[in-house]
């Protein structure tokens, strides 16, 4: 029997070359798994049916859109996750959802290698291998453009010369990876960094510099998770479309950085999340509510690490598991409701209540009501600056050489 290999499969003309090209290197029978994550554009019948006409012997395609708005982005919303302060993990979280259905491919169809499309100067290969590595490590793994030289041009002479079911004339100047938890565009002109994005480069968001009416918004949460948008019960996918839509229209959650790749490459890229970045502003003001201090001051080293961890393609190791833990129990009382602005690029609090807040009218008022003993806070005083003086103190003593 030949041996197989399971190929991550967008559609596209990079990955739809791959599967000829890696049948022709390698002698092996080539299986196309593609899964939807929410990146638009065409069907998964037409993905099926291309892949089957660019001949794969079989195609694996999953509508992963719930699981992944689920199982990734909740997390990545409950752990406030920013790489960088910034990124809100978009493409880095699409990946250990497309290794699982990978994974569960290769079983399916009895293939001992896993196959990806992605370049050998990014983040991805990472992501995809180590996933690999880590739920499936009986299985290999090949990348044709970075291990079998399936160049962008080469790609382009063998669609032609095979008449492959594929369009090889648009030219598209940018990468583009995008989901329903975002959208990352980088190559081309953004390679100057000098040089501001146009228009062109956004599709997700509408400019914030000419936007429509506000758009007062209640989001309703239950431990970290957004039930209900306006009053009206909604699953994560449609929470965070839902937000796309608005937060989009309102220009919100357009993000220009130079990262750092996990390669030691510092890259410019454009991201798109309004809906991601509006819920994640409103989450974090419920948590201002409903977290201890303490909790809450640990809780932002914890979301640190965390998208380090989830940008450096570790999503199944063992530590980033164990701070899936510790905010899961963060989130208990994370519940409550959140009022906010949308306008002109910004997404601004108003209200916020909770049943499970910390809040308390009586502690912080300075009308009648206070129940505060304010004698209590010179003592505390004396006692939270003595160390502070009594090292003063010394070096005092020290300057006067005594
Ligand atoms: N830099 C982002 C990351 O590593 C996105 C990678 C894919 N970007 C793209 N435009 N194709 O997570």
């Amino acid at each position: 029997m030949k041996e197989r290999i399971v190929l991550a499969y967008s559609g596209g003309l990079d990955t739809s070359v791959a599967i000829g090209w890696i049948g022709e290197a390698t002698g092996a029978e080539v299986i196309a798994v593609a899964v939807d994550v929410g990146q638009g554009g065409e069907s998964l019948e037409t993905v099926r049916d291309r892949a089957l006409g660019c001949g794969a012997v079989e195609a694996y395609v999953a509508d992963a859109r719930d699981e992944f708005a689920n199982e990734y982005c909740m997390p990545t919303l409950q752990t406030g996750a920013l790489y960088q302060n910034h990124y809100p993990l978009i493409s880095a979280i699409s990946r250990p959802v497309i290794v699982k259905h990978l994974v569960t491919a290769a079983k399916q169809f009895g293939a001992t290698t896993v196959a990806h499309g992605c370049t050998g100067k990014g983040n991805d290969q990472v992501r995809f291998e180590v996933g690999i590595q880590t739920i499936g490590p009986e299985l290999k793994c090949i990348a044709p453009v970075r291990d079998l030289a399936l160049t962008r041009d080469k790609a382009i002479e063998y669609a032609e010369k095979n008449d492959l079911p594929i369009e090889t004339t648009k030219n598209n100047p940018f990468s583009i990876d995008q989901n329903v938890w975002g959208r990352a565009v980088e190559t081309g002109y953004l390679e100057d960094i000098w040089n501001a994005p146009t228009k062109d480069v956004y599709s997700y968001t509408d400019s914030p510099e000419f936007p429509p009416a506000p758009d007062e918004v209640t989001i309703s949460f239950r431990q970290g998770i957004p039930v209900a948008i306006d009053g009206v019960a909604v699953t994560p996918l449609e929470a965070i479309e839902q937000m796309n839509r608005r937060a989009g229209a309102q220009g919100i959650g357009r993000i220009d950085i130079v990262e750092d790749r996990l390669v030691g490459i510092k890259s410019r890229e454009i991201y798109e999340a309004p809906g991601p970045m509006a819920l994640m502003e409103a989450h974090k003001h419920l948590e201002n509510i409903t977290l201890e201090r303490e909790q809450a001051r640990f809780k932002a080293t914890v979301s640190q690490r965390w998208s380090e961890l989830v940008y450096d393609g570790q999503w199944f190791s063992p530590l980033k598991r164990s701070l899936d833990t510790f905010v899961a129990d963060t989130q208990r009382h994370v519940n409550g409701d959140i009022r906010m602005v949308m306008h002109g690029g910004r997404a601004v609090v108003e209200g916020r209540r909770s049943e499970t807040g910390l809040y308390r009218f009586d502690l912080a008022t300075y009308d009648t009501g206070d129940t505060f003993d304010q004698s209590s806070a010179r003592g505390f005083i004396d006692i939270f600056g003595l160390s502070a003086k009594v090292a003063t103190e010394r070096d005092e003593r020290v300057a006067e050489g005594k």
